[in-house]
This record gives structure tokens, C-alpha cells and sequence, in this order.
């Protein structure tokens, strides 16, 4: 079984993604990280994020083993993985390495931005998750000052604003929720209160007794 988690607030940095995997005993695979490693890349070879060669060099060299970097978590990473994702040049090069990773037995979830739409349109269950942008700048600063960094929930706001826009208006995958994907806005749930909903989701999908 495939699971697509997609959405502006699909990842909060894995968590539910990875929740939903240990649940049904799946493999998990936080696609952000990928887009993260590739824009950190680039700036620590003090290349240029708009050069699309560079960024492919960068995809094409990329080690998975480095996506536990902490580094990859910051504000700046988040930044730069947007602009990168953006060439198409970019996103072919890792199309086959999430494909592979999501057919592997048992069962996968991944998350990301273009999961259901483009990597795995036949997924089984696609979720696609909302949260109020206010919500997500606080979750946000909360997370960065749990890691000992500052954070101005204002600015936060603004660069998660501005990077949704980025999203969902370029031309190479843009994020948006597939025709058959469920809504599942968690601005009001906790992180339990989240995997709960996106449990019940993926049974009732499963059961037949949701179609969307
Ligand atoms: O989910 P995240 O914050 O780690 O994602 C960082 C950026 O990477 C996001 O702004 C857009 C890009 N991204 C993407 O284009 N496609 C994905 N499947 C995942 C992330």
C-alpha cells in the first residue's frame, strides 16, 4: 500500500508521515528532505539556487544518508529547497528514487507536495493536509526554538507565505490537491489528535466507505 501525504502543512518536518508509517509497520520517506538537501547543496558550494545546472549537479550527487542533517530543519534549508524544487530539471532527476522507494514491499508513506499528483497518482490513499498559516508560523517557531535557534513567528509567517505562493504557482509540479485526495485540515488538532484523523482517513478509504 501507498500512502500520499501532500498540502502545504504535509510534513511538519515528518512527523505525521512518520506516525501513519509506524502505525502500518511502513517505510517513510519525508520527500522535503530530499528538495532540502539538494538547496543546501548548492549553498554550501557556494553555488546560485536559480542555476538550474547547479541544482541538478547537486540532485544527481545527492546521498541519502545525509538527510538526517539537522541542518536540513532550518528556516534557511526550507528557503532554498523552494527555489530548487522549482526546475523541472530538478524534479525528473529525483522522480525515479521516490518511485522506487514507494513500490519496495511493505507498504510506503510519503509525503511531500506532489506525491499524489505526480510521483505516485495511483497511490492508494491520498491525504492532503491544511492548517491555518498562523498556526503553522507558531508550530514553526516553537520547533526552531526547541532546537536553540531564535525565531520571529512574524517573519516565519511571511516566508511561509511566501513560499506556498512559490508552490503553488510554479510551473513544474505545483502544489495542488488531488482530485481524489481527502482534505484534512489539522489547525485545531495536536499531533495525536492529526495521526488519529489521518488514520481514520486511511481505514475508511480502505473499507470503501469513503470516496472523494
Ligand atoms: O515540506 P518541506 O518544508 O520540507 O518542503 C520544503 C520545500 O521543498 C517546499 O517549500 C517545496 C519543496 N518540495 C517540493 O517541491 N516537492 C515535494 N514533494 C516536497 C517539497
Amino acid at each position: 500500500m501507498i500512502i500520499a501525504i501532500d498540502g502545504p502543512a504535509a510534513s511538519g518536518k515528518g512527523t505525521l508521515g512518520k506516525r501513519l508509517a509506524a502505525h502500518y509497520g511502513f517505510r517513510h520517506l519525508d520527500t522535503g528532505l530530499i528538495y532540502r538537501a539538494v538547496g543546501k547543496a548548492v549553498l554550501d558550494r557556494g553555488g546560485d539556487l536559480a542555476d538550474e545546472a547547479a541544482a541538478l549537479e547537486a540532485a544527481r550527487s545527492l546521498d541519502p544518508a545525509h538527510f538526517d542533517d539537522p541542518e536540513l530543519k532550518t528556516q534557511a534549508a526550507g528557503e532554498a529547497a523552494s527555489v530548487v524544487s522549482a526546475h523541472p530539471a530538478v524534479r525528473a532527476a529525483l522522480l525515479d528514487f521516490q518511485r522506487t522507494f514507494a513500490a519496495a514491499p511493505p507498504g510506503a508513506v510519503l509525503d511531500g507536495r506532489d506525491i499524489g499528483t505526480v510521483i505516485c497518482p495511483d497511490a492508494d490513499v491520498k491525504i492532503f493536509v491544511v492548517a491555518k498559516p498562523e498556526v503553522r508560523a507558531h508550530r514553526r517557531a516553537l520547533e526552531a526554538r526547541s532546537r536553540g535557534e531564535a525565531a520571529d513567528e512574524g517573519a516565519i509567517l511571511a516566508d511561509i507565505l511566501k513560499r506556498d505562493e512559490r508552490d503553488k504557482n510554479r510551473a513544474a509540479a505545483p502544489l495542488k490537491q488531488a482530485e481524489d485526495a481527502v482534505l484534512l485540515d489539522n489547525s485545531y488538532l495536536d499531533i495525536e489528535g492529526g495521526v488519529r484523523a489521518a488514520i481514520d482517513i486511511v481505514e475508511a478509504v480502505r473499507a470503501g466507505r469513503r470516496r472523494v
